[in-house]
């Protein structure tokens, strides 16, 4: 991690598994310090969404990354995405979405589509914090906090199905866990890792707050 920079232009990378809490975790620590949130998993989301849409295969790399390139994504002032000028939630967390973006987001072409408009959001000169599962060793090597949340599967199923108020579907969503998991951490490019010099968060019995207590505790303390 690079010497911390004033708070108004500071890179904070959140990465961890699915349903580690990142995005509560990210959404309230981007409001506690005045920053602007950014939800890189959206973006992935939002082509799967665009690519269901139109019926382009999600296997086809060329045309899902001509999309990518297509699409026009922007977020709205509560950090929420909107694609082509359209609201992209609820749509674009359907389990059908879920069910098909790992296959999208481990394409290459894809990434390379959608990383720099990453990028730009930072270039915008505004502080940042952003969360995905490669923010720390991609997007933003050089960010100046770089926090890697986990949690048990179990844990995780169980935080998924109180959020969907679906609790009979926790083997469904265990299931599902752990195939992103596996698709996520073991794709070619840019797979889910803790960067070297990320910080490791244990969110196991943790609730948000508490675990954004955590990370204030150590922002303030190296950036005060
Ligand atoms: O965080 P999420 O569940 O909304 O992310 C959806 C998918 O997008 C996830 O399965 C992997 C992918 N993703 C990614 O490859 N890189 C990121 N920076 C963020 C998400």
């Amino acid at each position: 991690m690079s010497a911390p920079h004033a708070l108004a232009t500071m890179i904070i990378a959140i990465d961890g598994p699915a349903g580690s809490g990142k995005s509560t975790v990210a959404r309230r620590l981007a409001a506690a310090l005045g920053l602007t949130f950014l939800d890189t998993g959206a973006m992935y989301r939002a082509v799967t969404l665009a690519a269901l849409e139109r019926g382009v295969e999600p296997m086809d790399e060329t045309s899902c990354a001509e999309l990518a390139r297509a699409l026009r994504l922007e977020f709205d002032s509560d950090g929420r995405i909107r694609i082509d000028g359209k609201a992209g939630e609820p749509a674009i967390r359907s389990d059908e979405v879920t069910r098909w973006v790992s296959a999208v987001s481990a394409h290459p072409r894809v990434r390379a589509a959608i990383v720099p408009q990453q990028r730009a959001q930072a270039d915008r000169g505004l502080g940042i914090v952003a969360e995905g599962r490669d923010i720390g060793t991609v997007v933003f090597p050089r960010a100046d906090f770089k926090f890697f949340l986990t949690a048990s599967a179990e844990e995780r199923a169980r935080r998924r199905s109180l959020e969907k108020h679906e609790p009979e579907r926790f083997h469904a969503f265990l299931a599902d866990i752990e195939r992103r998991d596996h698709h996520d951490s073991t794709r070619h490019d840019s797979p889910l890792k803790q960067a070297d010099d990320a910080l490791l968060v244990d969110t196991d019995g943790v609730g948000p707050d508490g675990v954004v207590a955590r990370l204030l505790e150590v922002i303030r303390g190296r950036a005060g």
